[in-house]
């Protein structure tokens, strides 16, 4: 049996979004205990799968760093780094790209998604992401990762992967770790084309709502975010078939800790012209503070990179025998 351990992470690859926020960052936050270890990193060696400018790429780990403090991480009972300044995760992914099968990971969804028609242009690294990320979370024996649902195929090939390296060397080394993706805010979708998951990289900023936005801003993206004729239904049932309506009630749901269920009672057929405005207002009273926070620490860059090293000794002091003992069980 393995000891409850949390590990997550988030990409420094532009500033965070609403759905950085509510399906992972607001969830860690919850999930934190000092009956176990918290893991939470800035995966910026995930982030240069795709192209970064170096510049941008450091600021946006301290951004990363700045918002997950400021949104209630508590970097003295839980582990907060950046996933480069351990370098044990690149070097268990080298052997768990020797453990996976390129079969494996022709079927992941998010590459051919990222790398689009020019497949062969894409980097090997952005190919070889889910061996890495299996590494970040099996680095540590992490049992529990709370992510958003994008991300699900990703824990499933971890198990994989785990399964594999357990049954090849004879050892039940490492765990079968279990994602945790629950609540409404699990896929909050882009807020101009309600198929897609709003995303950090790639869409415009009308597309979503970034952390860092002020009031007048957020107020002016939901205003302006595609909707229906119809306004809210008098029942969930009502949302089916429905994307940028379940959305909008999905955000206020999430940010607001009730069920969809509750929204739509709150709000029975109601008008966007009503709710729109409301949501607004409830996502500023939650997002202004962490936002405002953000800023202040943001202010102090040095005081971030000593949080994030004190972070990493952490990290290694359990990373260090878990990549000795995979060592040895290899023959290395
Ligand atoms: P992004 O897609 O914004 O670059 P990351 O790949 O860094 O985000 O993901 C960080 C975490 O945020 C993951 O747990 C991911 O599932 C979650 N996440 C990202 N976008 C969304 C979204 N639109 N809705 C819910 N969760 C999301
Ligand atoms: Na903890």
């Amino acid at each position: 049996a393995f000891t409850p351990r949390v590990f997550s992470g988030i990409k420094p690859s532009g500033g965070l979004t609403l759905g950085n926020y509510l399906g992972a960052i607001k969830r860690w936050v919850d999930m934190q205990s000092p009956d176990m270890d918290n893991i939470y990193c800035a995966v910026d060696l995930h982030a240069i799968t795709v192209w970064q400018d170096p510049p941008a790429l450091k600021a946006g780990t301290r951004e990363i760093a700045a918002g997950l403090l400021a949104s209630g991480i508590d970097p003295e009972n839980s582990i907060l780094f950046n996933q480069s300044q351990v370098p044990e995760h690149a070097q268990l992914a080298w052997i768990f790209n020797c453990v996976a099968r390129v079969g494996w990971m022709n079927r992941m969804t998010q590459f051919k998604d990222k790398a689009g028609k020019n497949a062969e242009k894409a980097s090997l690294g952005l190919y070889a992401y889910p061996s890495l990320m299996a590494a970040d979370i099996l680095m540590y024996h992490a049992t529990h990762v709370p992510v958003g649902e994008d991300q699900k195929q990703h824990v499933e090939l971890t198990r994989d992967i785990a399964a594999k390296f357990n049954s090849d060397f004879g050892v039940d080394f490492f765990p079968q770790t279990e994602a945790v993706i629950e609540g409404p805010g699990t896929r909050v979708m882009n807020l101009r084309d309600g198929t897609k998951k709003m995303s950090k990289s790639g869409d415009s900023d009308m597309e979503r709502i970034n952390m860092l936005d002020d009031a007048d801003t957020i107020a002016k993206k939901f205003k302006k975010a595609k909707t229906d004729p119809d306004g809210l239904p008098e029942t969930v049932e009502g949302l089916a078939g429905r994307p940028e309506a379940k959305n909008l009630v999905d955000i206020y749901a999430s940010l607001s800790d009730m069920t969809p269920e509750a929204v739509i009672a709150q709000y029975p057929g109601a008008s966007w012209g009503t709710f729109k405005p409301a949501l607004a207002d409830l996502a500023v009273t939650k997002l202004a503070p962490i936002s405002d926070e953000m800023k202040r620490l943001m202010d102090d860059p040095a005081e971030i990179d000593r949080k994030l090293a004190r972070g990493a000794q952490k990290a290694r002091e359990i990373a260090t025998p878990i990549l000795e003992k995979t060592y040895d069980i290899v023959g290395l």
